[in-house]
């Protein structure tokens, strides 16, 4: 019988490109998404795993909506850091290995060089601070991979890069902050990671004790939203004018980080993964988006 691995939250950006790559694998995926499997119920939760007897659960199930989080706070932190508790004590149950998915967010941006996993967290927003702890709940399972990622954009859900072709295909200008640099990272790219990680793990088990814990990942290179948003609309062969704007001029709820970019040196040298620049993995997206 092959591997089974559950997948949490299949319906956002990742858990659709982990659905897309999934027939290149040989094993058996389960995809649920809250109708089949509401992460904050425990009991579900519980019975599922047991029922299915996975050997991997991979965690694509978040509450991301940012700014809304500032005034959700209870939700934010059940979906992000009770439920994580929930899918530890399931995976615990069938001894199955957990792969999380976590935020840049988790930093508060005052360093000026990429954040390493070694490096102190201090989130600025609820959505930071619930994932924090998510974070927590996972590293108190031993048989836990926890990986960051950022800035995540796919042709699948909602992201910067839709919001952008559409605002572009409106207006004759859009105002972007330059201000915030980080890395745009294609979620596709991060599911053929996370994928990675785990045909790995299974080639070497002998050595899963020395590979789980915490890791970064995202695309290669750095930009400033300004800059990201610029690319899309060359990419898109549009004339709309992109114009920088400082943080004070596009006030939300939600502090977010001056800098998180990460330093993916980690996951790179342990899983033998190359991760492509962001301008290219942008360019593969935007074929299938401007294909509709
Ligand atoms: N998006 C980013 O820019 C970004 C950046 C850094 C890190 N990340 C992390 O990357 C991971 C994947 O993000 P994503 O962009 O793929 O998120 P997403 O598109 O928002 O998908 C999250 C999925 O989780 C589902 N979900 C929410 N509550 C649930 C529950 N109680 N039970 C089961 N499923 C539930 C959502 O369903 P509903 O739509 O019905 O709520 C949605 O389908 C998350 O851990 C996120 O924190 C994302």
């Amino acid at each position: 019988m092959s591997l089974s691995i559950v997948v949490t939250g299949a319906l956002g950006q990742l858990g659709s490109e982990i659905r897309e790559l999934a027939s290149q694998y040989p094993y058996h995926f389960v995809f649920t998404d809250r109708d089949e499997l509401d992460v904050t119920t425990p009991k579900q939760v519980k019975e599922f795993f047991v029922q299915h007897r996975f050997r991997w659960c991979i965690n694509c199930a978040s509450y991301t909506a940012v700014d809304k989080a500032e005034s959700e706070r209870e939700q934010a932190f059940s979906v992000n850091a009770e439920s994580v508790r929930n899918l530890v004590a399931a995976c615990c149950e069938v001894d199955a290995q957990l792969l999380h998915v976590s935020t840049d967010f988790v930093f508060d941006g005052m360093k000026s060089s990429p954040y390493t996993e070694d490096d102190e967290t201090h989130a600025l927003s609820v959505y930071g601070a619930s994932k924090l702890a998510g974070e927590g709940e996972a590293l108190k399972y031993p048989k836990s991979f926890i990986v960051r990622t950022a800035w995540l954009y796919s042709s699948f859900g909602k992201n910067f890069v839709k919001t952008i072709l559409r605002l572009a295909s409106e207006r004759k200008e859009i105002g972007v902050i330059f201000e915030q640099v980080g890395t745009p990272t294609y979620a596709r790219d991060l599911a053929r990671a996370l994928l990675a990680m785990i045909a790995y793990s299974e080639a070497h088990s002998y050595t899963l004790s020395d590979l789980y814990g915490l890791y970064h990942y995202s695309n290669e290179g750095v930009a400033s939203w300004y800059d990201f948003a610029q690319a899309i609309v060359d990419a898109a062969g549009s004339l709309c004018l992109i114009k920088p704007i400082e943080v004070k001029d596009y006030p939300t709820p939600a502090r977010r980080p001056f800098y998180s970019v990460l330093n993916k040196g980690k996951i790179k040298k342990t899983f033998d993964i190359s991760i492509p620049h962001w301008r290219k993995s942008l360019e593969e997206c935007m074929k299938l988006l401007l294909r509709g």
